[in-house]
């Protein structure tokens, strides 16, 4: 758990912020977000105090899983703007210091693909061995038992060439088949075309599902099944991702971006720790710079359930690879909704002062939480496709909320999701004027945490874990940084607390207060849903 002396490296000290470009600023009415209005929004993503941005895909799309279907790797979706707008985008991001990351979806294309339509004409046809084909089984049905993300078989039956295809996701989601060269060839040449452009990295969508069983066996069933979750739980994904052989492919990829100075590469990987760690790769220099790790995502809001996952996190990275931590995404339960607004300060306490480089989900700085979506106004295919799973991702997915005026501020028609019904009062404009909110206490930890250097690059220990508080510490030479923070609904006074701090002050607390009085830390009492940093060390005061 040491600090590692190392080369500067942007992605470690900086903060990624996610965007849901469908949802963040609507420039054109249509009541979906767009390019010209995430360049609209530029000054307060910067002066928010994050660094970079990840904007999930923009890329043309029929847009049945809202861009994760990608029609072509190389232009911009009209509903998003066009190519000057991206490049205006790029720019302007650039000159307010933030930088811009994508999202690379490789696993899978969307069915209306050039590739796609080519490798359907025949089984014959050049690009045939770019998606997966197999024939049916004896009696007819699917080559294997694998199941879709989104539920019902992997497989769809092409009548015109007789064989079936794989797909991890939607029917219109065909997966391409990684194992051959061209593939790897023409998509690293799509890499190297937005770096080429300056994009400062890529989040890649689904990357341990790139590489399938060569023999495609059959799943085995998951005894821990349990009627009511998502029918892909029904077997474990033994087979059909996560092989031996994707670590080469990573590394292929880390050297594309190699080529280049200074750009991230970010993987999606929901596997258990062990297996996601792989992904750093040897020492972390041939796997992806941060797999995300989503631990926070899917753990209780419980002090001892979330001081347990860091020391095992910790323990657990291999030497060279850097933590990361997420809070929210656009395929999960946001934190709001998961802890309670009571408990969203301390969430965002927790991110940016855990050791390892955060990302932040647009609409978490305004305690975004879930968002009602009666049943007409469903639009994620999953939940479409399966009506009874407990979780409609739209719920996450809603319009970031920027003023009292009409739609929010979002935009002027009526937006493609609902926006929250506390819409009047949770909004960029009201909680920036209002001391003690929750956007106010996100901009002055994003500053606080720009000028700690124990708080990017400290050692973490962990200090005192009990039912209500976690308290731990973030230690760089000489500077020693105390974090507490209290998860109940009752004010807890602080643990004992070590010789170090002794007559350390309270130089950080979730609450806003005109002229903090000078506090000693032995005699702090955290109001319900407060956290506080201290310091400690020789630099007390
Ligand atoms: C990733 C994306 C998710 C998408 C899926 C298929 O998990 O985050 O939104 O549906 O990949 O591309």
């Amino acid at each position: 758990m040491g600090s590692l002396r190392r080369e500067p490296v942007w992605w470690r000290d900086e903060t990624i912020y996610q965007i849901y470009p469908r949802s963040y600023q609507d420039c054109d009415a249509d009541g979906v977000g767009d390019l010209p209005g995430i360049l609209a929004r530029l000054p307060y993503i910067a002066e928010l105090g994050v660094d970079c941005f990840w904007l999930s895909p923009i890329f043309a799309s029929p847009m049945d899983d809202f861009g994760y279907d990608v029609a072509d790797y190389r232009s911009i979706d009209p509903l998003f703007g066009t190519m000057d707008d991206f490049d205006a985008l790029l720019n302007a991001a650039h000159s307010h210091g933030l930088k811009l990351v994508l999202d690379f979806v490789p696993n899978h294309t969307s069915d209306r693909h050039e590739w796609f339509r080519e490798s359907r004409g025949s089984r014959t046809n050049a690009k045939r061995n770019w998606y997966i084909w197999k024939d049916p089984a004896p009696d007819g049905g699917p080559p294997n038992n694998w199941i879709s993300n989104f539920g019902g078989s992997a497989w769809e039956f092409d009548e015109r060439t007789g064989q079936y295809y794989y797909h991890a996701f939607l029917a219109s989601q065909p997966d391409l088949n990684w194992r051959n060269p061209e593939v790897r060839s023409a998509m690293f040449d799509v890499l190297r075309f937005w770096l080429d452009k300056g994009v400062d990295g890529f989040r890649v969508d689904v990357i341990w599902h790139l590489i399938k069983d060569a023999e495609f066996r059959d799943n085995p069933p998951n005894p821990e099944y349990r009627p009511g979750q998502p029918e892909i739980e029904k077997n474990l994904q033994v087979h059909s991702a996560d092989q031996p052989e994707i670590h080469d492919l990573v590394a292929q990829m880390r050297d594309v971006i190699e080529e280049y100075d200074n750009r991230l590469m970010i993987g999606e990987i929901y596997l258990p720790l062990e297996r996601m760690v792989r992904y750093y790769g040897e020492s972390g220099e041939s796997g992806v710079h941060l797999p995300f790790n989503f631990q926070l995502l899917q753990c209780q809001w419980e002090p001892k359930k979330i001081a347990g996952l860091v020391k095992e996190y910790e323990a657990a990275l291999p030497e060279g690879g850097w933590p990361n931590w997420v809070l929210s995404n656009h395929d999960q339960p946001r934190i709001a909704a998961r802890a309670g607004a009571r408990q969203a300060g301390i969430a965002a306490m927790l991110l940016l002062t855990l050791r390892g480089t955060p990302t932040l989900y647009y609409g978490d700085e305004i305690g975004l939480a879930e968002v009602d979506i009666p049943p007409d106004r469903i639009q994620d295919p999953w939940a479409r496709q399966e009506p009874d799973a407990s979780f409609n991702r739209d719920k996450a997915r809603t319009p970031m909320q920027w003023s009292s005026k009409e739609n929010a501020g979002f935009s002027g028609t009526q937006p493609w999701l609902p926006l929250s019904q506390d819409w009047r009062e949770r909004n960029v404009a009201q909680l920036d004027e209002q001391p003690g909110s929750l956007l106010r206490l996100y901009k002055r930890l994003l500053a606080f945490r720009k000028n700690e250097p124990a708080l990017r690059d400290g050692a973490y220990r962990e200090i005192h874990v009990g039912e209500t508080m976690f308290a731990y510490e973030r230690v760089l030479d000489k500077e020693r940084l105390l974090v507490l923070l209290n998860f109940s609904d009752d004010p807890v006074a602080a643990p004992p607390l070590p010789d170090s701090y002794r007559g350390g002050t309270v130089v950080f607390s979730s609450e806003e207060v005109d002229n903090p009085p000078e506090q000693d830390a032995a005699a702090i009492t955290l109001r319900p849903g407060a956290g506080v940093i201290v310091r400690g060390g020789e630099n007390r005061s």
